[in-house]
């Protein structure tokens, strides 16, 4: 035998694959914090590694990362982050159906090269029912078109009139008139629109909004300078935008398997949720539940294949083979894997029941690569190291906790003795459950305080922005990947070792016997 294979087969007995090293470990259910992943000859940079993955058939993402569907991480200003970043945010369902589609009208409408259908006002309105209407649509700009009853372009209300003081002026008093709003034709932009709003507002200094109209005159779209400048910088990102196949932002909404007032799925209320996210453009549903392998929810999953077979859907949450194959079955693409690791849930003291994150996902995906579905690791991720485990195993990874604490998660931020807080708490709380999650657990919508709460109300510390710890994250899994001699996520999974640490091992692999003056990240 050659030195070279003495090394092999010494390193093979102790760092071992995950086909032998999970079998061999078959009884005792292992997590993140159990293992630790050998290094292996690598001719590959971090910086140069590929974090592209495709979940479903139009659902591709260009970095692993989804953020939960919970009432404190995911509205309209987390998807758009995580998009932004390459990622997904899955929308949560705790808020009324329309506004969860106004949330995703949000995300869908965050960016265009051409806003092809801008708010527009009429000549005749007030200023104060331009503000009115902001107000309520939370709009983040002031400036519109505007137009006759027939779309023609009569001229521009700046930002700078809409003021509370000229609130009972009209707004064909205030506007800049038509002779004076730059504009490009239709024709101008066709060949490459942004290339060409880009031009233009190099050629004009102080100009940020820029019209397009046909030859009729009639408004046909809208570009503003910060977005023309944003895409024209994405174009320079390792890890660009995960966009839709209109270049709009993708995004992803929850539902759960809800029951009417006797009890029975409420196909109709379902199914005319689902159809009106899609209409609005919809990369993926989710079907959220803590226990995925249960029958009201293989026929949410079935009824919503059924009636939109091109959709993308994700559905959850389960920890065994036997539930993975039950869902794909059904028609989901990616599968939602977790039981209880999520930092905020008890499910696993509640009731006694889940598998700790590693092993289930061992489980899960073995069953899914016989399935042709992805499988996506669901909680317990505190640490970038844990997503690079889990992603050995799993096409993507979700996350709740470590995004609660960023500005664009929702909800204030509260200060107590000096520190900076936001709330976050599990679906399965009893605050959450009030606020519309029941059916996520298996109880009626109306929950009452005798039901078991699966989850704890807890706080984050305030962390910087999605940008800044994604950063952080995507730069973990790159290193990890670089130590594995892995180009791109598909070799991390084929090519992974791993073996047991001991708590001694854990504590080695913490900063030890040092004072630390400054964090790591
Ligand atoms: P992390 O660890 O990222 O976990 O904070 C987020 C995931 O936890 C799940 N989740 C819950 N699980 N009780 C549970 O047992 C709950 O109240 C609860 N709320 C959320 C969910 O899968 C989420 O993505």
């Amino acid at each position: 035998m050659t030195n070279a294979q003495q090394d092999s087969e010494l390193d093979g007995q102790f760092y071992k694959a995950a086909d032998f090293f999970f079998p061999e470990h078959a009884d005792t259910a292992l997590t993140y914090d159990d293992v630790t992943l050998a290094t292996l000859y690598s001719e590959i940079l971090p910086g140069d590694t590929q974090l592209d993955v495709t979940l479903a058939e139009g659902l591709d993402l260009n970095i692993p990362i989804i953020s939960a569907d919970m009432d404190t991480v995911t509205e309209s200003r987390m998807a758009i982050a995580m998009a932004l970043n390459g990622g997904l945010g899955l929308l949560h369902y705790n808020m009324p159906e329309k506004q969860q589609l106004t949330e995703l009208i949000r995300v869908k409408t965050h960016i265009h090269g051409l806003i092809q259908e801008p708010i527009k006002v009429a000549p005749d309105q007030l200023i104060g029912d331009v503000l009115k209407m902001i107000e309520e649509s939370k709009f983040g700009f002031a400036t519109f078109p505007v137009v006759d009853a027939s779309g023609k372009l009569l001229g521009l209300l700046p930002g700078h009139v809409v003021k509370p003081r000229y609130a009972r002026r009209k707004v064909a008093e205030a506007l800049t008139p038509r002779s004076q709003v730059h504009t490009l034709s239709k024709k101008e932009i066709a060949s490459d629109p942004i290339a060409r709003a880009d031009r233009f507002f190099n050629d004009h200094p102080g100009i940020h909004k820029l019209l397009v109209v046909g030859d009729d005159d009639k408004l046909h779209g809208l570009f503003t300078m910060s977005d023309v400048e944003r895409i024209t910088q994405e174009k320079k990102a390792q890890f660009k935008p995960a966009r839709d196949a209109r270049f709009r932002l993708i995004c992803g909404a929850a539902v759960s398997a809800t029951r009417n007032a006797f009890g029975e799925l409420d196909r109709d209320r379902i199914l005319a949720h689902v159809g009106a996210l899609h209409e609005r453009g919809l990369d993926v549903v989710a079907v959220s539940t803590a226990h995925g392998f249960s029958k009201g929810v293989g026929e949410t999953v079935r009824m919503i294949r059924d009636s939109f077979p091109k959709l993308p859907i994700i559905a959850g949450n389960v920890t065994s083979a036997a539930g993975v194959q039950f869902l794909a079955e059904r028609g989901a693409n990616a599968i939602k894997v977790g039981q209880g690791p999520g930092s905020i849930c008890t499910t696993r003291v509640v009731a006694g029941v889940g598998i700790p994150q590693l092993t289930a996902l061992y489980v899960a995906a073995r069953a899914a690569a016989r399935s042709g579905v992805a499988i996506i690791a669901d909680g317990g991720i505190s640490k970038s190291g844990d997503l690079v485990k889990a992603l050995t195993l799993a096409q993507a990874v979700i996350c709740g906790g470590i995004f609660a604490g960023c500005p664009e998660a929702p909800g204030q931020t509260m200060e107590i003795n000096g520190k900076h807080y936001k709330q976050y708490r599990g679906m399965g709380s009893l605050a959450a459950m009030k606020a519309g999650s029941a059916a996520r657990y298996g109880h009626p919508t109306a929950v009452a305080a005798k039901v078991a709460p699966e989850g704890v109300e807890a706080l984050k510390e305030v962390s910087g922005s999605v940008d800044s710890v994604l950063t952080q994250l995507i730069g973990g899994i790159q290193s990890g990947l670089g130590y594995l001699g892995a180009a791109n996520l598909a070799q991390l999974r084929a090519k992974a070792c791993y073996t047991r640490v001991s708590p001694a091992g854990m504590r080695e692999a913490n900063t030890h016997d040092i004072v630390e003056v400054k964090a790591g990240s």
